[in-house]
């Protein structure tokens, strides 16, 4: 039986109160679903920023209706102290997700994402101290690499940080460290890697690549690329970042403990390549994706050129054994898209 399996058993047998913070977003709303389908309990925090009621209505259709019993929402904001100290009251276990995604949008909005990612974080850790909650898992992530140009990437080497959004989880990684020496809190950091999946927002000027680019295919628009294809990047399907969360809150090593963990597959696509494998996945049910081609534009200021983790430390620490490749996960996430985006009659016009 591997780690991931034994602790969806241990938690199948045994209920814990969970808090998710950002749990109507991508991310939150899929360690959600997995925790109310484990019949646990959880308290979400949300201010529904980049997160949706959709997302919510979703995993409540899931899941149904005596798992959903088990969930309570708080409409509220990890910058408020008093709404992180609710949601951390009587919980066992923090994932906290909550935070202002996008490096261009850092770019464009340093404040903003500073109050979320740094202030917010900061209420978030001293009311999971406060509650004496057994673990902090929290999201970081793969932009602070930033400059670090050697592939693939292993934690203990990081570069300049490129971004305002970048500087952000620098800051989270520090302060959990520093929460873990002063006051003996037991935290895990998990550094994603461009995770995708159901529910991932495919609006906006700053959605995800692979949700804009398969909205666009199915709704006959352009696909604008980034540079010139080759940018790379370490695509991870959600289902590894929910089993990483559940790993980090789990483990019973104290030597995982205090630690940042890179969640990614180990294999590197190319933009170019990413294309491609959308393209043939969706070409079955859409046909006029074959003859679509991409429109090549700019580099984005701030983004990183490539991108590839070495999981052996997960897999070492955390027994961390991914369960979804590219291909795979893409598979999963075309079919709930396929599902949800409506098509669009008008052929390819300038413009995305
Ligand atoms: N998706 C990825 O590829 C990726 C990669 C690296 C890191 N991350 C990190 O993972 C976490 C989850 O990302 P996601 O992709 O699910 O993004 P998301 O935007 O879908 O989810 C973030 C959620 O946090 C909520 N939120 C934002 N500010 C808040 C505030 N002040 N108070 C309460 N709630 C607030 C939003 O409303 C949203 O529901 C974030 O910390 C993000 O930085 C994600």
């Amino acid at each position: 039986m591997t780690a991931y399996e034994e602790a969806r058993k241990h938690l199948a047998a045994k209920r814990y109160r969970w808090c998710v913070t950002g749990v109507a977003g991508f991310i939150g709303s899929n360690l959600l679903e997995t925790l109310l389908d484990l019949g646990q309990d959880v308290v979400g925090l949300d201010n529904f920023a980049t997160g949706f009621m959709a997302n919510l209505d979703h995993v409540r259709a899931a899941v149904g209706a005596s798992a959903w019993r088990h969930f309570s929402l708080i409409e509220g904001d990890i910058r408020r102290p008093v709404d992180c100290e609710r949601a951390c009251r009587a919980v066992d276990f923090v994932l906290h997700q909550a935070a202002i995604g996008s490096v261009p949008r850092s770019i464009a909005d340093p404040r903003t994402t500073h109050e979320a990612n740094i202030d917010g974080f900061v209420n978030m850790l001293i009311a999971a101290r406060d509650a004496k909650v057994r673990r902090f898992v929290y999201a970081s992530s793969s932009s602070v690499y930033g400059d670090h140009p050697v592939l693939p990437k292993v934690e203990d080497a990081v570069g300049q940080p490129l971004s305002p959004y970048a500087v952000t989880k620098c800051v989270n990684e520090m302060y959990a460290s520093v929460f873990a020496r002063s006051y003996g809190m037991a935290t895990i950091g998990l550094r994603y890697f461009n995770v995708f999946g159901p529910r991932q927002d495919p609006e906006g000027a700053y959605a995800a690549v692979i949700p804009r680019w398969v909205a666009a295919m199915i709704r006959r628009r352009p696909v604008h690329i980034f540079g010139d294809g080759e940018t790379s990047r370490d695509f991870c399907y959600v289902a590894n970042a929910v089993q990483m969360n559940l790993l980090g809150a789990l483990s019973a090593n104290e030597a995982a403990l205090n630690e940042v963990y890179n969640v990614a597959v180990g294999d590197r696509t190319t933009l170019k390549e990413l294309y491609a494998l959308l393209r043939e996945l969706l070409c079955a049910r859409h046909p006029w994706v074959a003859a679509q081609e991409p429109v090549y534009g700019d580099f984005r200021a701030g983004d990183v050129r490539h991108s590839q983790a070495d999981i052996a430390k997960a897999s070492r620490l955390l027994a961390y054994a991914p369960t979804h490749r590219i291909r795979g996960g893409l598979e999963q996430a075309l079919a709930w898209y396929v599902g949800q985006l409506a098509e669009e009659p008008a052929v390819c016009s300038s413009g995305a």
